[in-house]
Protein backbone atom coordinates (compact mmCIF):
# COMPACT_ATOMS: atom_id res chain seq x y z
CA UNK A 1 0.00 0.00 0.00
CA UNK A 2 1.19 3.50 -1.16
CA UNK A 3 -0.10 6.63 1.19
CA UNK A 4 1.18 10.09 -0.67
CA UNK A 5 0.10 13.47 -0.18
CA UNK A 6 -1.14 15.07 -3.74
CA UNK A 7 -2.62 18.47 -4.68
CA UNK A 8 -4.57 16.98 -7.37
CA UNK A 9 -6.45 13.97 -7.17
CA UNK A 10 -5.61 11.16 -9.61
CA UNK A 11 -8.64 10.62 -11.92
CA UNK A 12 -8.87 6.48 -11.18
CA UNK A 13 -9.98 6.21 -7.61
CA UNK A 14 -12.45 3.60 -6.10
CA UNK A 15 -13.71 6.30 -3.56
CA UNK A 16 -13.36 9.27 -2.60
CA UNK A 17 -13.87 10.49 0.97
CA UNK A 18 -14.72 14.21 2.25
CA UNK A 19 -14.83 15.30 5.50
CA UNK A 20 -17.31 17.38 6.90
CA UNK A 21 -17.19 19.51 9.81
CA UNK A 22 -20.50 19.97 11.19
CA UNK A 23 -21.62 23.60 11.41
CA UNK A 24 -18.86 25.14 9.04
CA UNK A 25 -20.14 26.11 5.71
CA UNK A 26 -16.50 25.50 4.26
CA UNK A 27 -15.82 22.29 1.83
CA UNK A 28 -12.57 20.56 1.96
CA UNK A 29 -10.39 22.55 -0.66
CA UNK A 30 -8.87 21.47 -3.87
CA UNK A 31 -11.83 19.69 -4.90
CA UNK A 32 -13.64 19.70 -8.37
CA UNK A 33 -16.69 21.38 -8.85
CA UNK A 34 -18.83 19.16 -9.10
CA UNK A 35 -17.45 17.49 -5.97
CA UNK A 36 -17.91 20.47 -4.10
CA UNK A 37 -21.50 21.02 -4.74
CA UNK A 38 -22.49 17.20 -3.94
CA UNK A 39 -20.65 17.75 -0.93
CA UNK A 40 -22.59 21.46 -0.40
CA UNK A 41 -25.69 19.31 -1.29
CA UNK A 42 -25.16 16.51 1.74
CA UNK A 43 -24.27 19.45 3.77
CA UNK A 44 -27.96 21.13 2.91
CA UNK A 45 -29.80 18.46 3.40
CA UNK A 46 -27.67 17.96 7.27
CA UNK A 47 -26.11 14.72 6.70
CA UNK A 48 -22.71 13.61 7.64
CA UNK A 49 -23.99 15.82 11.00
CA UNK A 50 -22.44 13.13 13.22
CA UNK A 51 -18.87 11.92 14.12
CA UNK A 52 -18.37 8.80 11.49
CA UNK A 53 -21.77 9.33 9.94
CA UNK A 54 -21.11 8.06 6.88
CA UNK A 55 -25.00 6.86 5.14
CA UNK A 56 -23.61 9.56 2.30
CA UNK A 57 -22.18 7.09 -0.50
CA UNK A 58 -23.28 8.99 -3.66
CA UNK A 59 -22.22 7.21 -7.01
CA UNK A 60 -20.34 9.89 -8.96
CA UNK A 61 -19.45 10.29 -12.82
CA UNK A 62 -16.63 12.14 -14.54
CA UNK A 63 -15.41 13.44 -10.98
CA UNK A 64 -11.86 11.59 -9.64
CA UNK A 65 -13.73 8.63 -8.15
CA UNK A 66 -16.07 5.90 -8.79
CA UNK A 67 -17.89 6.80 -4.85
CA UNK A 68 -18.02 9.71 -3.00
CA UNK A 69 -18.48 9.05 0.71
CA UNK A 70 -19.01 12.45 2.88
CA UNK A 71 -18.34 11.23 6.52
CA UNK A 72 -18.97 13.68 9.92
CA UNK A 73 -15.94 14.46 11.99
CA UNK A 74 -18.10 15.43 14.88
CA UNK A 75 -17.86 18.27 16.92
CA UNK A 76 -14.74 17.38 19.05
CA UNK A 77 -12.22 15.62 15.90
CA UNK A 78 -9.32 15.58 17.93
CA UNK A 79 -5.94 13.16 17.36
CA UNK A 80 -7.92 10.06 18.55
CA UNK A 81 -11.48 10.52 16.67
CA UNK A 82 -9.19 11.38 13.98
CA UNK A 83 -7.30 8.02 13.68
CA UNK A 84 -10.31 6.01 15.01
CA UNK A 85 -12.09 7.59 11.81
CA UNK A 86 -9.58 6.66 9.26
CA UNK A 87 -9.14 2.97 10.92
CA UNK A 88 -12.71 2.39 10.09
CA UNK A 89 -13.43 4.08 6.70
CA UNK A 90 -10.51 2.67 5.59
CA UNK A 91 -11.35 -0.72 6.74
CA UNK A 92 -14.98 -0.94 5.37
CA UNK A 93 -14.18 0.76 2.07
CA UNK A 94 -11.26 -1.88 1.94
CA UNK A 95 -13.85 -4.48 2.50
CA UNK A 96 -16.23 -3.20 -0.10
CA UNK A 97 -13.36 -3.65 -2.26
CA UNK A 98 -12.10 -0.17 -2.75
CA UNK A 99 -8.36 -0.53 -3.86
CA UNK A 100 -7.82 3.29 -4.48
CA UNK A 101 -9.01 5.83 -2.44
CA UNK A 102 -8.67 9.88 -1.87
CA UNK A 103 -9.22 11.63 1.23
CA UNK A 104 -10.11 15.45 0.86
CA UNK A 105 -10.35 16.67 4.79
CA UNK A 106 -12.04 19.36 6.04
CA UNK A 107 -10.43 20.15 9.55
CA UNK A 108 -12.21 22.23 12.59
CA UNK A 109 -10.62 25.33 12.05
CA UNK A 110 -8.99 25.11 16.27
CA UNK A 111 -6.91 21.88 15.22
CA UNK A 112 -3.57 20.91 14.56
CA UNK A 113 -3.60 19.98 11.26
CA UNK A 114 -0.02 18.08 11.64
CA UNK A 115 -0.83 16.02 14.17
CA UNK A 116 -4.15 15.31 12.74
CA UNK A 117 -2.54 14.31 9.26
CA UNK A 118 0.15 11.70 11.16
CA UNK A 119 -3.19 10.07 13.41
CA UNK A 120 -4.98 9.78 9.79
CA UNK A 121 -2.19 8.28 8.18
CA UNK A 122 -1.78 5.84 11.54
CA UNK A 123 -5.19 4.71 11.17
CA UNK A 124 -5.16 4.24 7.50
CA UNK A 125 -1.77 1.82 7.58
CA UNK A 126 -3.42 0.39 10.82
CA UNK A 127 -7.01 -0.36 9.08
CA UNK A 128 -4.91 -2.70 6.40
CA UNK A 129 -4.05 -5.93 9.19
CA UNK A 130 -6.45 -8.79 9.00
CA UNK A 131 -5.18 -11.85 10.92
CA UNK A 132 -5.94 -14.53 8.15
CA UNK A 133 -2.46 -15.13 7.47
CA UNK A 134 -3.22 -19.09 6.89
CA UNK A 135 -6.84 -18.18 4.69
CA UNK A 136 -6.50 -20.15 1.34
CA UNK A 137 -9.17 -20.33 -1.66
CA UNK A 138 -12.65 -18.29 -1.55
CA UNK A 139 -11.79 -17.20 2.23
CA UNK A 140 -8.45 -15.68 1.21
CA UNK A 141 -8.79 -12.12 1.69
CA UNK A 142 -7.96 -10.22 -1.83
CA UNK A 143 -8.84 -7.43 -0.48
CA UNK A 144 -5.80 -5.71 -0.61
CA UNK A 145 -5.53 -1.63 -0.46
CA UNK A 146 -3.48 -0.07 -3.30
CA UNK A 147 -3.20 3.65 -3.07
CA UNK A 148 -4.52 5.90 -1.28
CA UNK A 149 -4.19 9.68 -1.57
CA UNK A 150 -4.43 12.76 0.81
CA UNK A 151 -5.75 15.59 -1.32
CA UNK A 152 -3.95 19.14 0.63
CA UNK A 153 -2.17 22.16 -0.63
CA UNK A 154 -0.10 22.49 2.20
CA UNK A 155 3.95 21.63 1.80
CA UNK A 156 6.14 19.54 3.35
CA UNK A 157 5.30 20.23 6.71
CA UNK A 158 2.09 17.74 6.43
CA UNK A 159 4.05 15.35 4.36
CA UNK A 160 6.81 14.30 7.03
CA UNK A 161 3.85 13.47 9.06
CA UNK A 162 2.06 11.56 7.19
CA UNK A 163 5.26 10.04 6.57
CA UNK A 164 5.57 9.48 10.32
CA UNK A 165 1.75 8.46 10.84
CA UNK A 166 2.90 5.71 8.02
CA UNK A 167 6.06 4.67 9.63
CA UNK A 168 4.25 4.33 13.27
CA UNK A 169 1.27 2.51 11.90
CA UNK A 170 3.71 -0.16 10.21
CA UNK A 171 5.67 -0.76 12.74
CA UNK A 172 2.48 -1.26 15.00
CA UNK A 173 1.38 -3.87 12.18
CA UNK A 174 4.44 -4.94 12.40
CA UNK A 175 4.27 -5.86 15.87
CA UNK A 176 0.27 -7.26 15.59
CA UNK A 177 1.45 -9.38 12.62
CA UNK A 178 4.05 -11.52 15.26
CA UNK A 179 1.71 -11.17 17.96
CA UNK A 180 -0.86 -13.08 15.58
CA UNK A 181 1.47 -15.36 13.97
CA UNK A 182 0.97 -19.20 15.17
CA UNK A 183 2.98 -20.44 17.90
CA UNK A 184 4.26 -23.78 15.57
CA UNK A 185 6.22 -21.04 13.86
CA UNK A 186 7.01 -18.30 15.82
CA UNK A 187 9.28 -19.65 18.47
CA UNK A 188 11.65 -17.85 20.47
CA UNK A 189 14.32 -18.79 17.37
CA UNK A 190 11.88 -17.56 14.79
CA UNK A 191 11.27 -14.32 16.93
CA UNK A 192 14.85 -13.63 16.89
CA UNK A 193 15.20 -13.56 13.37
CA UNK A 194 12.63 -11.57 12.94
CA UNK A 195 14.33 -9.38 14.82
CA UNK A 196 17.12 -9.35 12.92
CA UNK A 197 15.13 -8.83 10.04
CA UNK A 198 14.59 -5.69 11.33
CA UNK A 199 17.51 -4.86 12.13
CA UNK A 200 18.90 -5.43 8.75
CA UNK A 201 16.43 -3.16 7.14
CA UNK A 202 16.68 -0.34 9.68
CA UNK A 203 20.20 -0.68 10.89
CA UNK A 204 19.44 -1.13 14.36
CA UNK A 205 22.28 -3.36 16.43
CA UNK A 206 20.68 -7.00 17.03
CA UNK A 207 21.90 -9.82 18.39
CA UNK A 208 20.79 -12.76 20.41
CA UNK A 209 22.09 -15.26 23.07
CA UNK A 210 21.25 -18.96 21.94
CA UNK A 211 20.63 -21.40 24.57
CA UNK A 212 24.40 -22.31 25.14
CA UNK A 213 25.06 -18.56 25.36
CA UNK A 214 22.33 -18.36 28.12
CA UNK A 215 23.31 -21.07 29.69
CA UNK A 216 27.10 -20.13 29.95
CA UNK A 217 25.95 -16.41 31.26
CA UNK A 218 23.71 -18.17 34.00
CA UNK A 219 20.62 -16.70 33.05
CA UNK A 220 18.50 -19.42 34.85
CA UNK A 221 15.44 -18.26 35.03
CA UNK A 222 14.11 -18.16 31.73
CA UNK A 223 16.67 -21.51 30.83
CA UNK A 224 14.00 -22.75 33.52
CA UNK A 225 10.88 -21.47 32.20
CA UNK A 226 11.95 -22.81 28.41
CA UNK A 227 12.96 -26.39 29.43
CA UNK A 228 10.18 -28.34 28.77
CA UNK A 229 10.06 -26.97 25.23
CA UNK A 230 12.64 -28.39 22.00
CA UNK A 231 12.43 -25.00 21.18
CA UNK A 232 15.13 -23.14 23.68
CA UNK A 233 14.84 -19.83 24.57
CA UNK A 234 16.35 -16.88 23.20
CA UNK A 235 17.02 -13.49 24.83
CA UNK A 236 17.16 -11.11 21.84
CA UNK A 237 18.60 -7.54 21.82
CA UNK A 238 17.86 -4.59 19.64
CA UNK A 239 20.05 -1.64 20.38
CA UNK A 240 19.45 2.27 18.99
CA UNK A 241 22.22 4.63 19.58
CA UNK A 242 20.59 7.73 18.30
CA UNK A 243 21.56 10.16 20.94
CA UNK A 244 25.61 9.68 21.35
CA UNK A 245 26.64 8.58 24.82
CA UNK A 246 23.23 9.60 26.39
CA UNK A 247 22.15 6.92 28.89
CA UNK A 248 20.38 4.28 27.60
CA UNK A 249 16.89 2.98 28.22
CA UNK A 250 15.61 -0.29 28.56
CA UNK A 251 12.42 -1.31 26.85
CA UNK A 252 11.93 -5.19 27.78
CA UNK A 253 9.21 -7.31 26.39
CA UNK A 254 7.82 -11.04 27.89
CA UNK A 255 8.40 -13.21 25.02
CA UNK A 256 6.58 -16.20 25.66
CA UNK A 257 6.03 -17.42 22.28
CA UNK A 258 3.11 -19.83 23.99
CA UNK A 259 2.16 -20.04 27.51
CA UNK A 260 0.20 -23.98 27.92
CA UNK A 261 0.77 -23.11 31.80
CA UNK A 262 3.71 -25.91 31.91
CA UNK A 263 3.06 -28.30 34.26
CA UNK A 264 0.66 -26.22 36.15
CA UNK A 265 -1.33 -26.47 32.85
CA UNK A 266 -3.79 -23.83 32.13
CA UNK A 267 -8.29 -25.39 31.29
CA UNK A 268 -8.29 -26.03 27.17
CA UNK A 269 -10.68 -23.03 26.60
CA UNK A 270 -8.95 -20.35 25.12
CA UNK A 271 -5.38 -21.94 25.43
CA UNK A 272 -4.79 -20.38 22.08
CA UNK A 273 -4.85 -17.42 22.75
CA UNK A 274 -1.69 -17.79 24.84
CA UNK A 275 0.14 -17.51 21.09
CA UNK A 276 0.17 -13.86 22.34
CA UNK A 277 1.90 -14.34 25.12
CA UNK A 278 4.70 -12.89 23.56
CA UNK A 279 3.16 -9.55 22.59
CA UNK A 280 5.39 -7.32 24.79
CA UNK A 281 8.18 -8.93 22.99
CA UNK A 282 6.58 -8.19 19.62
CA UNK A 283 5.70 -4.52 20.59
CA UNK A 284 8.96 -3.96 21.87
CA UNK A 285 10.30 -4.71 18.24
CA UNK A 286 7.91 -3.06 16.62
CA UNK A 287 8.85 0.24 18.84
CA UNK A 288 12.73 -0.21 17.92
CA UNK A 289 12.00 -0.47 14.15
CA UNK A 290 9.98 2.38 14.60
CA UNK A 291 12.19 4.66 16.49
CA UNK A 292 15.17 3.41 13.70
CA UNK A 293 12.91 4.33 11.29
CA UNK A 294 12.33 7.87 12.69
CA UNK A 295 16.23 8.10 13.87
CA UNK A 296 14.62 9.50 16.81
CA UNK A 297 17.51 11.39 18.94
CA UNK A 298 17.56 8.84 21.43
CA UNK A 299 19.16 5.95 22.73
CA UNK A 300 17.27 2.76 23.52
CA UNK A 301 17.93 -0.84 23.96
CA UNK A 302 15.07 -3.23 23.34
CA UNK A 303 15.20 -6.76 24.91
CA UNK A 304 13.04 -9.56 24.32
CA UNK A 305 12.89 -12.56 27.07
CA UNK A 306 11.86 -15.51 24.49
CA UNK A 307 10.60 -18.54 25.78
CA UNK A 308 7.79 -21.66 25.30
CA UNK A 309 6.10 -22.78 28.47
CA UNK A 310 5.87 -26.12 28.21
CA UNK A 311 5.10 -29.46 30.11
CA UNK A 312 7.03 -32.46 29.40
CA UNK A 313 9.43 -34.64 30.98
CA UNK A 314 11.79 -31.76 31.21
CA UNK A 315 9.85 -29.32 32.22
CA UNK A 316 10.30 -27.34 35.77
CA UNK A 317 7.90 -27.87 37.80
CA UNK A 318 6.17 -26.65 41.35
CA UNK A 319 8.37 -26.94 44.13
CA UNK A 320 11.13 -25.97 41.80
CA UNK A 321 13.31 -23.33 43.06
CA UNK A 322 15.66 -22.10 40.04
CA UNK A 323 18.44 -19.20 40.13
CA UNK A 324 18.39 -16.04 38.05
CA UNK A 325 21.49 -13.82 36.00
CA UNK A 326 20.72 -11.20 38.94
CA UNK A 327 21.75 -13.94 41.49
CA UNK A 328 18.11 -14.03 43.62
CA UNK A 329 16.60 -17.55 43.53
CA UNK A 330 13.40 -17.85 42.50
CA UNK A 331 10.80 -20.56 44.75
CA UNK A 332 8.37 -21.43 41.97
CA UNK A 333 4.95 -22.62 43.11
CA UNK A 334 3.10 -22.45 39.42
CA UNK A 335 4.57 -22.99 36.18
CA UNK A 336 2.01 -20.86 34.78
CA UNK A 337 3.26 -17.37 36.50
CA UNK A 338 6.47 -18.02 34.25
CA UNK A 339 6.78 -14.59 32.55
CA UNK A 340 7.46 -12.77 35.52
CA UNK A 341 10.83 -15.58 35.58
CA UNK A 342 11.54 -14.40 32.20
CA UNK A 343 11.39 -10.98 32.62
CA UNK A 344 14.04 -11.37 36.19
CA UNK A 345 16.55 -12.53 33.31
CA UNK A 346 15.75 -10.03 30.58
CA UNK A 347 15.78 -6.55 33.35
CA UNK A 348 18.49 -7.80 34.54
CA UNK A 349 20.15 -8.44 31.15
CA UNK A 350 18.72 -4.71 29.85
CA UNK A 351 20.96 -3.19 32.93
CA UNK A 352 23.63 -5.10 32.38
CA UNK A 353 23.94 -3.92 28.43
CA UNK A 354 23.82 -0.21 30.13
CA UNK A 355 19.93 0.31 30.66
CA UNK A 356 19.86 2.89 33.43
CA UNK A 357 16.15 3.24 33.44
CA UNK A 358 13.41 0.14 32.63
CA UNK A 359 9.99 -0.07 30.98
CA UNK A 360 8.95 -3.33 30.44
CA UNK A 361 5.64 -4.67 28.45
CA UNK A 362 4.33 -8.12 29.28
CA UNK A 363 0.86 -9.82 29.02
CA UNK A 364 1.87 -10.92 33.02
CA UNK A 365 -1.96 -11.39 34.32
CA UNK A 366 -5.51 -12.50 34.13
CA UNK A 367 -5.66 -10.11 37.16
CA UNK A 368 -5.28 -7.18 35.58
CA UNK A 369 -7.97 -7.79 32.81
CA UNK A 370 -10.44 -8.08 36.17
CA UNK A 371 -9.13 -5.39 37.53
CA UNK A 372 -9.17 -2.78 34.32
CA UNK A 373 -10.64 -4.72 31.46
CA UNK A 374 -10.13 -4.67 27.92
CA UNK A 375 -9.53 -1.17 26.71
CA UNK A 376 -6.79 -0.29 30.00
CA UNK A 377 -3.15 -0.99 30.48
CA UNK A 378 -1.88 -1.31 34.03
CA UNK A 379 1.29 0.64 35.27
CA UNK A 380 3.25 0.04 38.25
CA UNK A 381 6.05 1.96 39.21
CA UNK A 382 9.30 2.70 40.87
CA UNK A 383 9.48 6.00 40.04
CA UNK A 384 6.48 8.73 40.01
CA UNK A 385 7.85 11.52 38.19
CA UNK A 386 8.81 9.58 35.46
CA UNK A 387 5.38 7.64 35.51
CA UNK A 388 3.38 11.44 35.76
CA UNK A 389 5.28 11.81 32.29
CA UNK A 390 4.47 8.21 31.03
CA UNK A 391 0.38 8.72 32.01
CA UNK A 392 0.52 12.42 30.48
CA UNK A 393 2.16 10.74 27.22
CA UNK A 394 -0.43 8.35 26.97
CA UNK A 395 -3.44 10.37 27.03
CA UNK A 396 -1.99 12.31 24.27
CA UNK A 397 -1.62 9.29 22.51
CA UNK A 398 -5.40 8.50 22.92
CA UNK A 399 -4.47 5.15 24.63
CA UNK A 400 -5.67 4.22 28.22
CA UNK A 401 -3.46 3.06 31.11
CA UNK A 402 -4.04 3.24 34.49
CA UNK A 403 -1.66 3.40 37.52
CA UNK A 404 -1.57 0.55 39.83
CA UNK A 405 -0.11 0.25 43.42
CA UNK A 406 3.09 -1.49 43.89
CA UNK A 407 3.31 -0.79 48.24
CA UNK A 408 5.72 -2.88 50.01
CA UNK A 409 3.46 -4.76 51.41
CA UNK A 410 2.90 -7.16 48.18
CA UNK A 411 6.48 -8.23 48.72
CA UNK A 412 5.42 -9.88 52.00
CA UNK A 413 3.12 -11.91 50.01
CA UNK A 414 5.72 -13.31 47.99
CA UNK A 415 8.55 -13.92 50.31
CA UNK A 416 10.20 -17.75 49.64
CA UNK A 417 10.23 -20.47 51.99
CA UNK A 418 12.86 -22.51 50.11
CA UNK A 419 14.30 -19.60 48.01
CA UNK A 420 14.36 -15.49 47.94
CA UNK A 421 11.36 -15.58 46.05
CA UNK A 422 7.83 -16.95 45.85
CA UNK A 423 6.61 -16.63 41.66
CA UNK A 424 3.03 -16.18 43.36
CA UNK A 425 1.77 -14.48 46.07
CA UNK A 426 -2.04 -16.04 45.15
CA UNK A 427 -5.25 -14.50 44.11
CA UNK A 428 -5.08 -11.60 45.59
CA UNK A 429 -3.95 -8.77 44.29
CA UNK A 430 -2.15 -10.74 41.73
CA UNK A 431 -1.24 -7.98 39.30
CA UNK A 432 0.08 -6.06 42.23
CA UNK A 433 2.72 -9.19 43.49
CA UNK A 434 3.58 -9.88 40.27
CA UNK A 435 4.99 -6.44 40.06
CA UNK A 436 6.52 -6.77 43.06
CA UNK A 437 8.03 -9.58 42.11
CA UNK A 438 10.15 -7.53 38.70
CA UNK A 439 10.72 -4.90 41.31
CA UNK A 440 13.21 -7.30 42.82
CA UNK A 441 14.98 -7.43 39.14
CA UNK A 442 15.14 -3.71 38.16
CA UNK A 443 18.71 -3.23 40.87
CA UNK A 444 16.45 0.17 42.10
CA UNK A 445 16.58 1.77 38.92
CA UNK A 446 13.17 3.84 37.69
CA UNK A 447 11.51 1.26 36.11
CA UNK A 448 8.14 1.08 34.97
CA UNK A 449 6.25 -2.29 34.09
CA UNK A 450 2.64 -2.18 31.94
CA UNK A 451 0.60 -4.81 32.15
CA UNK A 452 -1.08 -5.74 28.88
CA UNK A 453 -2.42 -8.68 29.20
CA UNK A 454 -6.03 -6.91 28.77
CA UNK A 455 -5.16 -4.93 25.55
CA UNK A 456 -3.12 -6.84 23.93
CA UNK A 457 -5.73 -8.84 22.10
CA UNK A 458 -9.25 -8.00 20.66
CA UNK A 459 -11.32 -10.91 21.20
CA UNK A 460 -14.26 -9.51 18.72
CA UNK A 461 -13.83 -7.45 15.78
CA UNK A 462 -14.63 -4.35 15.83
CA UNK A 463 -15.64 -1.45 13.11
CA UNK A 464 -12.11 -0.32 13.41
CA UNK A 465 -9.76 -3.00 14.38
CA UNK A 466 -9.68 -6.78 13.40
CA UNK A 467 -9.65 -9.54 15.60
CA UNK A 468 -6.92 -10.23 17.63
CA UNK A 469 -3.52 -8.31 18.31
CA UNK A 470 -4.23 -4.68 18.94
CA UNK A 471 -0.96 -2.94 18.98
CA UNK A 472 -2.10 -0.83 21.85
CA UNK A 473 0.27 1.36 23.98
CA UNK A 474 2.79 0.72 21.03
CA UNK A 475 2.08 4.77 20.38
CA UNK A 476 2.34 5.74 23.61
CA UNK A 477 5.92 4.35 23.78
CA UNK A 478 7.37 5.73 20.95
CA UNK A 479 6.20 9.05 22.24
CA UNK A 480 7.44 8.28 25.89
CA UNK A 481 10.68 7.41 25.06
CA UNK A 482 11.33 9.90 22.97
CA UNK A 483 9.62 12.65 25.67
CA UNK A 484 12.06 10.57 28.15
CA UNK A 485 15.37 11.95 26.37
CA UNK A 486 14.33 15.49 25.57
CA UNK A 487 13.82 15.32 29.60
CA UNK A 488 16.72 13.45 30.12
CA UNK A 489 14.85 11.46 32.75
N1 LIG B 1 0.08 -15.18 30.16
C1 LIG B 1 -0.64 -15.31 31.37
C2 LIG B 1 -1.51 -14.08 31.68
C3 LIG B 1 -2.63 -13.77 30.74
C4 LIG B 1 -3.92 -14.13 31.06
C5 LIG B 1 -2.43 -13.05 29.59
C6 LIG B 1 -4.96 -13.81 30.22
C7 LIG B 1 -3.47 -12.73 28.76
C8 LIG B 1 -4.74 -13.11 29.07
C9 LIG B 1 0.31 -15.48 32.52
O1 LIG B 1 1.49 -16.15 32.24
C10 LIG B 1 -0.39 -16.30 33.56
O2 LIG B 1 -0.70 -17.41 33.28
N2 LIG B 1 -0.61 -15.72 34.73
C11 LIG B 1 -1.28 -16.40 35.78
C12 LIG B 1 -0.52 -16.14 37.05
C13 LIG B 1 -0.97 -16.97 38.21
C14 LIG B 1 -0.63 -18.43 37.97
C15 LIG B 1 -0.29 -16.47 39.46
C16 LIG B 1 -2.70 -15.86 35.87
O3 LIG B 1 -2.91 -14.66 35.63
O4 LIG B 1 -3.60 -16.66 36.12
MN1 LIG C 1 1.28 -18.24 32.36
ZN1 LIG D 1 2.10 -16.04 30.31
Amino acid sequence: MRIRLENKLPGDLDYLVVTRVPGSDAVASGLDEKTTALVNKVKELGGAEKYLETENTLYTEGGPAKRLVVVGTGKEFDVAAARKLAQTITRSLRKKGGKRIGFAFQLPEAANAGDLYQALAEGVVHSTFEPGFYYTGENKDEKVLEDVVFLTDSGSDLKDRVERGAVIGEGINLARYLSNETPNVMYPERLAQEAEKVAKETGLEFHALDENQLIEGGFKAIMAVGQGSIHKPRMIVLKHNGAGDAPYTGVVGKGITFDSGGISIKPAEHMDHMKMDMSGGAWTIGIMKILAQLKAPVNVIGVVAAAENLPGGGAYRPGDVVGSLEGKSIEVLNTDAEGRIVLADGLAYARRLGATRLVDMATLTGAIVVALGNTVTGVFTSDQAWTDLFLKTAINAGERAWQMPLFPEYKEQIKGTTGDLLNTGGRAGGSCTAAAFLKEFTGGVPWIHLDIAGTAYTESEKPYQAKGPSGQIIRTMVDFVIATAEGNK
